[in-house]
């Protein structure tokens, strides 16, 4: 069954696109231009992941820690949640969404859980994902904001804010250190530890990326090069120097848990700017 057209809101400056399905964040452009990356090839169907936006994936990452879990990234980016509030003034817009363990239970059998999801658009991005353990028994979960941004050619990006930091190659199975600004000359999938401020310099736009998370231990950094892309079905052969995902998370052995009624949060962060002015971090 496919997809119900997104909400679309829109502020003096932006405009954002939201799919109840997923809570999926699916676009926001800002003057105009497009600050998220969506594929042309992207499914629109109920039960299958957009390819773009904003994927929650919750409460697992990938195949999760066991290596087996499915579907791949969670349950929540192919879960309807429910909107509980919506507010639209030219300066913001505000975006309330809920997904509980009695819509989705069997997401974490045997848990009562409750998610919420604000989604502020403007002149920037916020998004803050809360998870409360609303039950009885302790759990544990691996949280991403899967943020695909759009770049204007990934192989003349630099991402700094990652100098020093270790990281799971996912590639090549090691774990390195990483020197520097992080460049974009490979198939590149990498865990980090360690979150903050990262800003993704783009000469080809013209223009700066400012991201910065609170919660997260991980930020992870995924293009998927020429052979991934023509590998996968909903990803253009032609569109990966158009993206680079910069995702704040939670995962592997930074997996959050949570003892009965305690709760954590998760906050992204997104600004542009033009390259000549200063970044601020
Ligand atoms: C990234 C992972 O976050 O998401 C990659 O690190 C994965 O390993 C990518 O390939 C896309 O995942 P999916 O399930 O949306 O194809």
């Amino acid at each position: 069954m496919s997809l119900d057209a997104p909400r679309e809101v829109r502020t003096a400056r932006s405009v954002a696109e939201v799919y109840d399905y997923g809570a999926h964040v699916w676009s926001w452009r800002l003057d105009g231009q497009p600050v998220l990356w969506t594929s042309g090839s992207s499914r629109y169907e109920r039960g299958k992941p957009l390819r773009g936006g904003i994927p929650v994936c919750w409460p697992w990452f990938g195949p999760g820690r066991s290596g087996d879990k499915t579907p791949a990234h969670g349950l929540a980016r192919v879960s309807s949640w429910t909107l509980k509030d919506l507010r639209e003034t030219p300066d913001g817009a505000r975006l309330a969404y809920q997904l509980t363990s009695r819509g989705v239970p069997e997401a974490l059998p045997g848990t009562d859980w409750t998610l919420t999801y604000d989604v502020s658009v403007g002149e920037d991005l916020e998004l803050a994902l809360t998870v409360t353990n609303t039950g009885s028994v302790p759990f544990s979960y691996e949280l991403a904001l899967h943020t695909y941004l759009t770049v204007g050619d990934v192989r003349q990006v630099s991402v700094s804010g990652l100098d020093g930091a270790s990281y799971l190659d996912k590639v090549t199975g090691r774990r390195e250190r990483q020197e520097g600004d992080v460049t974009v000359t490979q198939e590149t999938d990498r865990v980090y530890d360690g979150g903050g401020e990262i800003v993704v310099t783009d000469p080809v736009l013209g223009r700066r990326l400012l991201v910065s998370t609170e919660g997260a231990a991980n930020t992870v950094v995924w293009n998927p090069w020429v052979a991934k892309a023509a590998a996968m079905s909903d990803f253009g052969d032609d569109e990966w120097p158009g993206m680079l995902c910069i995702e704040a998370g939670n995962v592997l052995e930074h997996a959050v848990h949570l003892s009965p009624g305690a709760a954590a949060s998760v906050r992204y962060r997104a600004e542009v700017v033009p390259l000549s002015a200063p970044t601020g971090y």
